[in-house]
């Protein structure tokens, strides 16, 4: 898709980050909106902003949970009703946990899967007939560059990334045999400065292995933050204007994929190294002699939206890397 104007975009997780970085810039581009986030606030801030920015430019929201089928099946119907059309979806919500496998809580584990996976799932299948029939549409699924990348405490947002991956070139390769008009793109973003450690879960049981406290790991995660969302969401479109497979972004995540396609078992010992030394660290920050033994520690109560931080901000490897550079490949 070479144009935006006059398109029509939804776009999940609207209501901050890299979901508004992109809702503001299709909106000076000319595309009409349709905004949705979890969060009535965010979501109403980006409205605000992009009425602002673009009076002439349509826009409508909804406010509901993309791990939600039928909800995201509403979003799609009644975005096609109000706007006439659909011609892109950015499945863009997600949400990061940090934890040991051994330590981890299913419920952790279900809630991560239902929102990056399932949601990228759900907004998939209920755009892509109203794409079709559009005649002309993208989808772009929003990875991230730990969905080639490995870490340790990271295997549950690695599982849900990896699987964004494979379901995303697969579909890109099935839209091709289509030649249906529509195209799909993957994003895999390096670090990137948004919300996302605030909004993240980190359990207890990563404290003293690999990070010395919440706060000290938020610090450190947000170290690693080396590209600001616009950029990010500039990269992501000049994806989409390309037709590119995929989109990396970021100086930190071209060295990483190069890592991992490089040096594909090596890169783990690697990444070993340095998430030991980072973990001594942490284990005399919080004065502990040895790892801690790892209880079903679960971050959250069942309705489940507390706070935390978490992620990438280990240190341990690919947003650990280097500083900033848009950088996409088709
Ligand atoms: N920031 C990074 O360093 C980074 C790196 C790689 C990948 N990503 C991915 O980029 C995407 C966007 O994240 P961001 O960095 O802009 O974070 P962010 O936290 O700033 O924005 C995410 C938005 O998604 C919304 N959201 C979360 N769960 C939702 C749900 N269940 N239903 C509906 N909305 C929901 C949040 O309310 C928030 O507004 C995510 O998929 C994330 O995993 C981020």
């Amino acid at each position: 898709m070479k144009d935006f104007s006059n398109k029509i975009a939804a776009i999940t997780g609207a209501g901050s980050g890299m979901g508004r970085a992109l809702a503001i810039q299709l909106a000076e581009a000319g595309c009409h909106l349709s905004l949705a986030d979890r969060s009535a606030t965010g979501l109403a801030e980006t409205e605000r902003i992009v009425r602002t920015l673009a009076p002439r430019v349509r826009v409508t929201t909804f406010v509901f949970d993309v791990a939600n089928r039928e909800a995201m099946q509403a979003f799609a119907d009644e975005t096609a009703a109000a706007h006439g059309r659909v011609n892109l979806i950015f499945n863009n919500a997600g949400v990061a946990l940090s934890s040991t496998i051994e330590g981890m809580a299913y419920a952790d584990l279900e809630w991560i899967m239902n929102v990056n996976f399932w949601g990228v799932v759900h907004g998939t299948k209920a755009f892509l007939p109203y794409l079709k029939a559009a005649g002309e549409g993208h989808i772009v699924n929003t990875s991230s560059i730990f969905g080639i990348f490995a870490q340790p405490g990271m295997s549950a947002y690695n599982a849900t990334k990896y699987a964004v991956r494979g379901f995303t070139e697969s579909l890109r390769q099935e839209l091709d045999m289509m030649q249906c008009g529509v195209s799909a793109t993957c994003v895999h973003p390096g670090g990137i400065h948004t919300n996302i450690a605030q909004s993240s879960r980190i359990s207890p049981n990563m404290i003293g292995f690999m990070v010395a406290s919440e706060q000290q790991g938020k610090d450190d995660f947000e170290k690693f933050f080396i590209t600001t969302a616009d950029d990010a969401a500039r990269a992501i479109l000049r994806g989409v204007r390309r037709n590119s497979r995929r989109v990396l972004i970021g100086r930190d995540a071209r060295a990483a994929d190069w890592l991992a396609r490089t040096l594909p078992a090596a890169y783990q010992a690697l990444v070993v190294m340095s998430a030991k030394r980072e973990a001594a660290k942490a284990r005399r920050s919080a004065g502990r002699a040895r790892a801690p033994d790892f209880a079903h520690t679960s971050t959250h109560n069942e309705a489940g939206n507390k706070p935390q931080q978490s992620l990438h901000g280990t240190g341990a490897g690919a947003e650990a890397l280097a500083p900033d550079r848009q950088g996409e490949t088709a």
